[in-house]
């Protein structure tokens, strides 16, 4: 008889996992507040009130709201000067925004590959990628890792130096994973994600681990910078005396969702330690089980931040069983995972017309002047290895984590009926 959930079997867990996003009494408090004072958006006291708290919980200086994760990236870009045709480079192995806003100002996207540790960037790579219409670096902070910043910025350093502001790479971190994360820099400071570079982009859309169903926001330590993404969030508009007004987009957030969100950062300190406890519970038990290993934990990395807890699964321990396999037979057995994310230029989002977007064409197939991305190191940890269990999962009771460890085991000791399929 079948032992297991995908051939049948009794599935480890049928109960539900914890509710995501999460609202307390203090959300509700907050956004009656905003409701009784009428209000409702454009830099309302709400929103000012959250940016500040929020880039000091960065350890930045400035914070400016805007509408999703998305458009953080597309604002910084764009305060950076970046032009129709200049290249960004972008790590492959990533959610496909981190490419369309630099596809939406029309530059390039330059995939470099990843680092097999921590499956951020790899910045030697970023570093052989640069070239004279290279504008921009955005590091990735992915799943539950940050990248080697002390590396990108030296890399960036090293370029920069001898060159005026229209030459300079600019680095813009993507945070969309890593609310809370702390970083040692190799001068011994320790700095949030999206303080170390010029800007810090982050994502409050419903799967992050801070959220109000959608939001993003930008942090810099530059307040020159900070007033240039204001502008540009809020049309363009002049946001003190003497500020020459420019061309901008509505991109603003509302009080309604500031309001969320400072309740959520309130939060946000205590359910980080909580998934820390419930990452390090997962971690000590994955240990003994072969053939599955956590993604190892930078010393570097201060304070952890997790948007999933990675697992690293090796086929050659399974028979040769496939990941995707593997990851439906966890999923059957009622264990809460996903495969992570395919690198970017293979993902179905990632869609490249020529006719809009004109200085994209090294993506275009029918374009003969360069190649097809290949990030191997990104390919064979997405095809093969990851298996991400979403942030919400960490915020549950040790006997949640026990469910997961059991699954594990069973699928190891079962892995004959696996490999039979
Ligand atoms: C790495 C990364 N960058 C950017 C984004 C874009 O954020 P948003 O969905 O708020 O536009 C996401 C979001 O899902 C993401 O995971």
């Amino acid at each position: 008889m079948a032992a297991l959930a995908i051939n049948g079997g009794n599935p480890i867990r049928t109960a539900p996992w914890i509710r995501w996003p999460q609202a307390d009494e203090r959300a509700l408090e907050l956004v009656t507040e905003v409701l009784r004072s009428g209000y409702l958006s454009d830099d309302g006291p709400m929103e000012r009130q959250f940016a500040a708290d929020f880039a000091s919980f960065c350890t930045a200086a400035h914070g400016v709201c805007v509408m999703n994760g998305t458009v953080s990236l597309r604002v910084a870009l764009e305060a950076a000067g970046v032009q129709a045709g200049d290249e960004v480079i972008v790590p492959g192995l990533t959610w496909v925004a981190t490419a369309s806003a630099v596809v939406d100002i029309n530059a390039v996207p330059i995939f470099v590959d990843v680092d097999p540790e921590s499956l951020c960037m790899d910045p030697a790579a970023a570093a052989a990628a640069i070239t004279d219409r290279t504008r921009a670096i955005i590091p990735v902070h992915l799943s539950c890792a940050v990248t080697d910043m002390g590396a990108v910025l030296e890399v960036c350093r090293r370029h920069n130096t001898p060159r005026p502001d229209d030459e300079r790479i600019w680095v813009i971190e993507d945070c969309a994973h890593s609310h809370g994360a702390q970083w040692r820099l190799p001068d011994g400071s320790v700095r949030g994600t999206g303080s170390m570079g010029d800007f810090g982009s982050y994502s409050f859309q419903s799967s992050k681990s801070l959220s109000s169903g959608d939001g993003g926001i930008i942090v810099t330590s530059d307040e020159e910078l900070a007033d240039r993404c204001w502008s540009l969030r809020n049309v363009g508009r002049a946001r003190y005396p003497g500020q020459t007004p420019g061309y901008g987009n509505n991109y603003r957030l509302t009080e309604l969702q500031a309001a969320v969100m400072r309740a959520g950062l309130e939060r946000l300190p205590a359910e980080m330690a909580h998934r820390q406890r419930n990452a390090d519970y997962l971690t000590r038990g994955i240990a003994d089980l072969p053939g599955l290993r956590p993604l190892a934990r930078d010393p570097r990395l201060v304070r952890q931040a997790f948007y999933g807890y990675i697992i690293r699964y090796d086929a050659a321990a399974f028979d040769g069983v496939p990941k995707a396999t593997f990851l439906s037979a966890l999923k059957a057995e009622g264990i809460f995972c996903a495969p992570g994310y395919l690198p970017v230029y293979e993902q179905e989002l990632w869609h490249i017309d020529r006719r809009r977007f004109p200085f994209a064409s090294r993506y275009d197939p029918a374009a003969a002047d360069y190649d097809p991305p290949h990030c191997p190191v990104a390919e064979q940890a997405s095809h093969n290895e990851v298996i991400a269990l979403p942030q919400p999962l960490l915020l549950g009771s040790q006997s949640d984590m026990d469910d997961v460890l059991a699954a594990l085991t069973k699928l190891v000791e079962h892995r004959a009926e696996l490999a039979q399929g």
